[in-house]
């Protein structure tokens, strides 16, 4: 139940989404589903994220809402508490890994290395976010593991935007990119629902290889 598989399949892009206001998290929430995007990686990266991951969970029930930025095992029982259907990290480590492994929600954590792929591979999880996409190696990068490694599927994030994704999109061990270009903050802060869905609907077009 653990693995995230299932998670990569929803959209071909991955919203991270970062919300200073949680009055803005149902309107995000919404304004991506009426694009096409019914998933959302919610980053702890704001004092008020857990308020708007459970208003996510609470009044949008047609979209799949994750935490992302996930570093602590508290980070991870709060985010599970707060309603959070998977969990994102941008890295492993064993003793998070093993934390999060016992919730029983799906993992998506985060492999920048051919060892870090390997680790994770090792505790029976096959998807996984690479990150930082863009400065890690890139596409060139993920098709190279993909040849002693093919089982592992990918979500690459950091540095992907809608001009780089078909060049992800396209590699057989990819099943989504993820990105925070959907929400741009200006967006958000000025209310402007209809780019939001305007963004989503270009990347919900993204064709999967
Ligand atoms: C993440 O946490 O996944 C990244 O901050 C997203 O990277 P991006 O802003 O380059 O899309």
């Amino acid at each position: 139940m653990a693995d995230a598989t299932s998670v990569l399949h929803v959209s071909p892009v991955i919203p991270v989404v970062t919300i200073a206001d949680p009055q803005h998290a149902v309107p995000v929430a919404r304004a991506l589903a009426d694009g096409g995007v019914r998933i959302i990686e919610l980053t702890l990266r704001t004092g008020s994220a857990l308020e708007s991951l459970k208003r996510i969970a609470t009044e949008v029930p047609d979209i799949l809402v994750g935490a992302g930025t996930i570093l602590t095992p508290a980070q991870a029982d709060a985010a599970a508490g707060a309603g959070a259907q998977f969990l994102v990290s941008p890295g492993v480590t064993p003793a998070l890994l093993d934390h999060m492994l016992r919730l029983n929600i799906p993992v998506l954590p985060g492999v920048a290395t051919v060892g870090e792929v390997m680790a994770v591979l090792e505790r029976g999880l096959t998807a996984m976010k690479f990150f930082p996409a863009g400065p890690a190696g890139g596409p060139d990068y993920l098709a190279a593991i993909g040849a002693p490694i093919p089982q592992v599927r990918f979500c690459p994030t950091g540095g992907v935007s809608l001009d780089s994704a078909p060049s992800y999109l396209k590699l057989a061990n990819v099943s989504c990119v993820g990105g925070s270009w959907l929400t741009p903050r200006a967006a958000v802060e000025s209310n402007d629902w209809e780019q939001i869905t305007r963004l989503a609907h270009d990347a919900a077009g993204l064709s999967r290889g």
